[in-house]
């Protein structure tokens, strides 16, 4: 779970001091996949590598440190230059320079690699290679592929002056090697301003920006290339949801007939083509990308791209691979702004993006609920399943399948599910659904939650639910993700870029839309008609609703300023909001770094009244619903053994909860039940945020995390 990065400039003139900037920059894109440790590749008279331990601006300030030592002029001018970075979060081998990527292939940097994924077959090609006089100075899986690569080029060129195969022919014959997840990128001194990038099951995408004649303004291009480029505007979405579902294709023009390969493949024009892990790092240069599929490789050379299908198959079960399919895709244009991937007037991307929730609420219902009309006429309208909902509705049972704050969001909408899907719904925790490869059959619709869209644990378990047969529905926040592209039919949250690893603003979205689900799969039975309303006019009002509930920012400062010392921090929550009681904690757990956990109320007397006392801090969720009387008892039964309680209730029914003023109180605004989950997680967030910052931790870069967990 690492993110890698790549410039490559075209006939273009840029200082080399634009070049490390420009690398430098796109690492800080990527710096939320990855944080452990960085390092760059540019060209010199052979390529030179820099690797640091630590976060982007450790390395940056080592860059500029070693440039200055070797005497390099950093105003000298590249016409044309071939850069790569990376950005890690260690998973073989601690942070340290050695372990940080580029790897390369020893000694002249002949083959330089950035990697995104896990090689699970590294320790059999290392042996092979070591066995070949390969000696290795990392402890990464990654290592092997450079190495790799040198070998594949040295037995092409045995006995040879020069060498005669091409940079592609090495890399396909190396990918035919290995196993496992990745998104690579190569550099070569043997192929210098060339790169290749190719992947499987790791994202990878191509942002192109062609420069027309003197100005790279899109309204200067010539007459030549016009058409081509309002084919190419009008493809807006696409091939990103290629192969996913009706939603996205619905809402793209699917009819374009614009094949971008010629235009791509000119080298009249200069142009500037970025790589990158994702699109943060990438929209701020070009909004025109190429979404690279599994088992692809792409060529940059000489001003041309070319993309070639990697046959695995073939190359597994020994057939030839010297004949590479070309392959034509036309590009998709971004529909992310700038200012969605900048932190605006906020001091950390997660506090911008709490406070965005009311935004991001907006975007996730809009176009999807439907009030007035003709018909006057409630309704929920998910484009990207219609097609399904029968086979859904006759399913044997709907799993919920996601990883922490994703499968909280699925508990959080499950009652509401349960009520009106009409189909018993169940939830499973992915990495726990394989450890126990757990019942799902042919009859069953199994729904993958996931904000990235990469978590690796869901894209298993969505695989083992493939090979099971069921019907598998994504809902994701990344368009072109592996879960977008892989299960049968989806929903996206519509979220926007979630940059901070805590993830807030996705799940809130997130349970809209499986609550928007639950009505939609329930339908227009006349028993829930009242019910289905309420939601939806509940629905409608939500955004003001959390706009509201930010409010509580700097009581929750004060509340934060009273916790900050504390070793520990229970919530207990049930019925509708156990998920939120599980939520806060693991955001307070994971940010804040304090231990906290999250505690179905009804199970207090089973075990965790043990641990109360007047000093352990006890957050009780007691909004207004069903439970609301038994969490009243709850609350009493604290106070009877000296708890330390902080009750989060309905706004005006703070005497109901501490009768006698005992305790302090956080009131929300109370809205429909399904919905309580969105508001009384907002301050629980807040509290989360405060909290490390008071306590000074690095909000947007938690201690050993990642935004997406792309290892198992
Ligand atoms: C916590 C958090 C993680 C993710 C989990 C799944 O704030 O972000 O618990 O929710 O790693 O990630 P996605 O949703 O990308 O599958």
């Amino acid at each position: 779970m690492c993110g890698i990065f790549a410039y490559l400039n075209y006939n273009v003139n840029r200082e080399r001091r634009f070049i490390l900037q420009l690398l430098f920059n796109g690492l800080r894109r990527l710096e939320y996949r990855g944080y452990d440790s960085a390092g760059i590749a540019i060209d010199h008279d052979q390529p030179l590598v820099f690797r640091q331990e630590g976060n982007i601006e450790s390395l940056v300030k080592s860059v500029y440190q070693e440039v200055d030592a070797l005497g390099l002029d950093l105003e000298e001018s590249f016409s044309v230059h071939a850069g790569i970075a990376h950005t890690r979060w260690a998973t073989h081998g601690e942070p340290a320079p050695r372990n940080s990527h580029p790897q390369t292939s020893g000694d002249g940097n002949e083959f330089l690699v950035v990697h995104n994924g896990v090689i699970t077959n590294y320790q059999v090609l290392k042996e092979t290679l070591i066995r070949h006089g390969f000696t290795f100075e990392s402890e990464t899986d990654t290592e092997v592929i450079p190495k790799l690569a040198k070998y594949v080029f040295d037995k092409a060129n045995e006995g040879e002056g020069s060498h005669t195969v091409t940079f592609s022919e090495v890399v396909l014959e190396v990918m035919r090697h290995l196993e496992g997840a990745y998104a690579l990128i190569f550099k070569s001194l043997h192929y210098p301003n060339e790169l290749i990038a190719c992947k499987r099951g790791s994202p990878l995408l191509l942002g192109v920006k062609v420069m027309m004649s003197k100005s790279d303004d899109i309204k200067d291009c010539t007459a030549r290339y016009m058409p081509a480029l309002q084919a190419l505007h009008a493809s807006v979405n696409v091939s990103l949801w290629l192969g996913f579902n009706q939603e996205f294709n619905e809402e793209s023009n699917s009819g374009s007939t614009f094949h971008d390969s010629k235009f791509l493949s000119n080298n009249d024009h200069p142009k500037e083509l970025f790589l990158s892990s994702d699109a943060n790092a990438i929209v701020e240069h070009t909004k025109k990308v190429l979404m690279i599929e599994d088992g692809e490789v792409v060529h940059l050379k000489d001003g041309n791209v070319s993309i070639l299908k990697f046959d695995n198959d073939k190359g597994r079960h020994g057939g030839s691979l010297s004949r590479p399919a070309s392959v034509q895709r036309a590009l998709s244009v971004l529909e992310m702004e700038v200012e969605q991937i900048n932190k605006g007037n906020y001091e950390h991307y997660m506090q911008k993006e709490i406070h965005e929730q009311p935004e991001s609420l907006k975007t996730t219902m809009r176009g999807r609920l439907i009030r007035g009309g003709s018909c006057k006429a409630k309704t929920v309208l998910l484009g990207g399943l219609k097609d399904h909902f029968k086979t859904i509705r006759r399913s044997r049972r709907i799993v919920f399948i996601g990883c922490g704050t994703s499968y909280n969001a699925a508990l959080a909408a499950r009652p509401i599910l349960d009520e009106l899907s009409g189909v018993p719904v169940t939830m499973e925790i992915a990495s726990d659904l394989l450890d126990r490869q757990g019942p799902i059959y042919r009859e069953d619709t199994a729904v993958f939650v996931s904000q990235s869209g990469e978590t690796a644990d869901t894209l298993q378990a969505l695989e083992y639910a493939l090979e099971n047969g069921a019907l598998c529905v994504g809902i994701t926040n990344t368009v072109g993700s592996a879960i977008a592209r892989h299960t049968h039919c989806g929903v996206h949250i519509n979220a926007g870029a979630e940059i901070g690893v805590a993830s807030t603003k996705a799940y809130t979205s997130q349970i809209v839309v499986m609550a928007m689900l639950a009505l939609a799969i329930g339908g227009d039975t006349i028993s829930s008609q009242t019910r289905r309303e309420a939601i939806i006019d509940g629905l409608f009002d939500l955004p003001n609703k959390v706009r509201e509930v930010l409010n509580l920012d700097q009581e929750m400062k004060d509340l934060a300023k009273l916790l900050i010392a504390e070793q520990s921090l229970l919530v207990f929550g049930r019925g509708y909001n156990y998920a939120t009681a599980l939520e806060g904690a693991l955001k307070v757990k994971e940010v804040a770094l304090m231990h906290s956990e999250g505690i179905l109320a009804g199970e207090m007397k089973h075990g965790p009244l043990a641990l109360v006392d007047e000093n352990l801090p006890i957050i009780v969720i007691a909004t207004r619903d069903s439970c609301f009387s038994k969490q009243q008892s709850v609350i009493q039964q604290l106070h009877a053994r000296k708890g330390r309680v902080i009750v989060m209730c309905s706004k005006g029914e703070a005497v109901s909860v501490c009768p006698g003023g005992l305790g302090r109180v956080i009131e929300v605004p109370h809205v429909e039940d399904c919905l309580q989950p969105v508001i009384n997680v907002v301050p629980l967030q807040l509290l989360a945020y405060h909290l490390t910052v008071l306590r000074g931790y690095n909000v947007d870069q938690p201690r050993n995390l990642a935004k997406s967990v792309t290892t198992q």
